[in-house]
């Protein structure tokens, strides 16, 4: 939609897949701190940095208009991301926005599921799954967000954890908008934490990911399913995770706060 000329979004030649890195900023920067981060990502980058990279950009919903405004009128080539919505098109639900909302304000991504929703706000992989339904039906693109905690890694229970998360958020959709679905790895452990995951955490959460799509709809769909990982990500780690195998991009928390940082790790 805000392509610039004679820079089309090229998939990695490796695995014919898009690569996303996002940010999400969480609850954090008011709508002039917001546009000022905008700005300042714009010029920290280059053209050759969006060649083989999609950014988003996951304000807080209150920054959602006026950032909208900004990449439109400057054809900035960011991605407009929220960080969730509820699944009922409209009525008594005070306080919450619903994914129609987002979609007038030409919102792409829309963060589904976030550990942070699930442990603080209470949402469980039933109302995941309805609000990837509800993204889904205005034509947006969830980014579904699993993950196990320290306890269940210690217990073993990481494969259990992302296979069910996976399955029951996915478990209503199609083929055809399962493989369109973003996944984000974030073990719990590893978000703001500094315990950054190793390359091979992030390859084995990617594939227990991909393991169940495929036993859910097949391996064109799991293969054509992009995998973030997110958790602790910083300039200094982002090469090896962006080299991990099956891994497609990131969703960054506190490293995407500051321009330069952000700009850094999508050099990566
Ligand atoms: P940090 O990058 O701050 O660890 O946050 C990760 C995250 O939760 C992104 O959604």
């Amino acid at each position: 939609m805000f392509e610039r000329k004679g820079y089309e979004l090229k998939p990695n030649p490796k695995t014919g897949r898009y690569r996303l890195i996002s940010g999400n900023w969480k609850m954090n920067l008011n709508h002039l701190e917001a546009i000022q981060l905008v700005q300042k990502l714009y010029f920290a980058l280059r053209d050759v940095d969006y060649a083989y990279t999609e950014i988003s950009v996951h304000p807080p919903a209150t920054d959602l208009r006026p950032i909208q405004l900004l990449i439109e009128s400057d054809k900035m080539r960011f991605s407009l991301g929220a960080q969730n919505c509820y699944y009922e098109t409209n009525g008594a639900y005070t306080g919450e926005v619903s994914a129609g909302m987002l979609a007038k304000l030409n919102v792409k991504y829309v963060i589904v599921g976030h550990s942070e929703r699930r442990r603080i706000f209470g949402e469980s992989d039933e109302m995941v799954a309805k609000k990837i339904q509800a993204v889904f039906s205005e034509a947006m693109t969830p980014i579904l967000c699993v993950g196990e905690t320290h306890d269940e890694r210690e217990k073993g229970l990481t494969d259990e954890v992302l296979s069910r998360q996976v399955r029951i958020a996915l478990q209503d959709l199609t083929g055809e908008l399962a493989s369109k679905t973003v996944i984000a790895y974030e073990p719990i452990w590893a978000i703001g934490t500094g315990n950054v995951a190793t390359a091979e955490d992030a390859s084995s959460g990617a594939q227990l990911i991909r393991q169940e799509i495929t036993e859910m709809f097949g391996s064109s769909v799991a293969s054509g399913v992009r995998v973030q990982y997110g958790g602790s990500v910083t300039p200094v780690t982002a090469p090896e995770l962006l080299d991990a195998e099956g891994v497609d991009g990131f969703l960054v928390g506190g490293a995407s706060l500051d321009a330069e940082t952000f700009a850094r790790i999508i050099r990566a």
